[in-house]
C-alpha cells in the first residue's frame, strides 16, 4: 500500500475510456454473456453476477447452473435466461455441452464450490471457450492445475482473486504477497499470458505484458459476501463493449468501488451495505458520467 502512487485510474480516464451508447443500438451489439457456477449451497451468487452485468450494461445474459439453482437465480435475475448443466449431488460437472461459440464473453466460477468433479468443468471452459474469460472464487482453485493451459487460450483470460486466492495460485503466503504485491502480480500474469485483477482496499489490474494500474474507488462497505461476485458482473458486461481488456478492467473496477463510495456518501453506511446495494447503485454512476 506505500505503492498506490503508481498509476491510478481516475475519473478523467473512466470518463474518457467509457464507450458511448449507439442511439441505433441494439442488444446483440453489447454483447451476450455467459456466467457458469452456483451450487446448492451458494445459489445467490451467480444471481448476483449476472444481474449485475445487465445492469452494468451487457445486452443478454445465460446464467448456467445447477437444475436446483435455476428458480432461485431466476426469481433474482428475471432478465436472463438460463442453462441447465449436468451436475453430481448439486455440484455442477461437465456432463453438458456448452455451445461457448454462442457467447462473446464467459464468467467462471462464482458459487460453484470446491468439489472435484466442479474442476473437470472448470477444465472443459478453459479447453473450449475462445471468447474472453474471467475466472472468480472457487473457478481460481479448480484452475490452478490448469494454468498451463490458461495460457495456451486463444482469448483472453482474465483472473479476479482476492489476496487470500493469489497466495494459494502462487504458493505463497498472504504476508509474503502483500509485502510486494505489483511485483507478484506481473511476474503471474507475464508467466500464464493472463490479466490479474489483485483485489483489496486498492485492486491492482496488471496485463500479460506487465502494464499496471491501481483502482482506488470503493470502501469497507465491500468487505461483505457477495461483493466480488458483483465485481465479476461488471468486468463481464465491460468487457464485451468497444474498449480494451485493459480500460475494461480498469472501468469496471472504478464503477464498482464508486457505486458502493456514492452509496456510502448519500443513502447507506459502511455497516450496512450490500452486494445487492453495489448492485443499484451501478445506476447513479452511470447517470452522473459526463
Ligand atoms: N475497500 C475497498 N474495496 C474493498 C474493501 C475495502 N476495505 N474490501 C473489499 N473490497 C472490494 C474488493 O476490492 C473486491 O472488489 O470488494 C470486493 C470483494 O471481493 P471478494 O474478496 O472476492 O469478496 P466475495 O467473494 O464477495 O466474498 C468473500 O470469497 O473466497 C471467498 O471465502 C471467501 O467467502 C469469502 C468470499
Ligand atoms: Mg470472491
Amino acid at each position: 500500500q506505500n505503492n498506490v502512487k503508481r498509476g491510478s485510474w481516475t475519473d478523467e480516464m473512466f470518463r474518457q475510456s467509457m464507450p458511448k451508447r449507439e442511439t441505433d443500438a441494439h442488444k446483440g451489439i453489447h454483447g451476450r454473456g455467459l456466467v457458469v457456477g452456483g451450487n446448492t449451497e451458494m445459489p445467490g451468487s451467480i444471481a448476483m453476477t449476472a444481474k449485475t452485468a445487465l445492469r452494468a450494461g451487457a445486452g443478454l445474459i445465460t446464467a448456467g447452473t445447477t437444475e436446483k439453482v435455476i428458480p432461485v437465480a431466476a426469481s433474482h435475475c428475471m432478465e436472463a435466461t438460463y442453462l441447465k448443466l449436468g451436475e453430481t449431488n448439486g455440484n455442477l460437472n461437465d456432463d453438458t455441452a456448452i455451445s461457448f461459440k454462442s457467447f462473446d464473453a464467459v464468467a467462471l466460477g462464482m458459487g460453484m464450490g470446491r468439489q472435484q468433479v466442479t474442476g473437470n468443468l472448470v477444465r472443459q471452459t478453459v479447453e473450449e471457450a475462445t471468447c474472453p474469460l474471467i475466472v472468480d472464487a472457487d473457478g481460481l482453485y479448480h484452475l490452478k492445475p490448469l494454468l498451463d493451459l490458461v495460457s495456451n487460450r486463444k482469448g483472453p483470460s482474465i483472473i479476479t482473486p482476492h489476496p487470500g486466492e493469489m497466495a494459494m495460485l502462487l504458493d505463497v503466503s498472504v504476508p509474503e504477497l502483500l509485502v510486494k504485491p505489483f511485483a507478484y502480480s506481473k511476474v503471474f500474469a507475464e508467466k500464464y499470458h493472463v490479466y490479474v485483477v489483485l483485489k483489496g482496499k486498492f485492486t491492482i489490474i496488471t496485463t500479460p505484458s506487465g502494464k499496471q494500474s491501481v483502482n482506488r474507488t470503493g470502501n469497507a462497505g465491500l468487505a461483505k459476501g457477495g461483493s466480488g461476485d458483483v465485481l465479476s458482473g461488471v468486468i463481464l458486461a465491460m468487457i464485451m463493449q468497444k474498449q480494451s481488456v485493459f480500460e475494461a478492467l480498469c472501468n469496471a473496477c472504478f464503477v464498482h468501488g464508486k457505486s458502493a463510495d456514492k452509496l456510502v456518501a448519500e443513502e447507506h453506511s459502511v455497516y450496512d451495505l450490500m452486494a445487492s446495494d453495489v448492485i443499484d447503485g451501478i445506476a447513479e454512476v452511470y447517470r452522473t458520467l459526463e
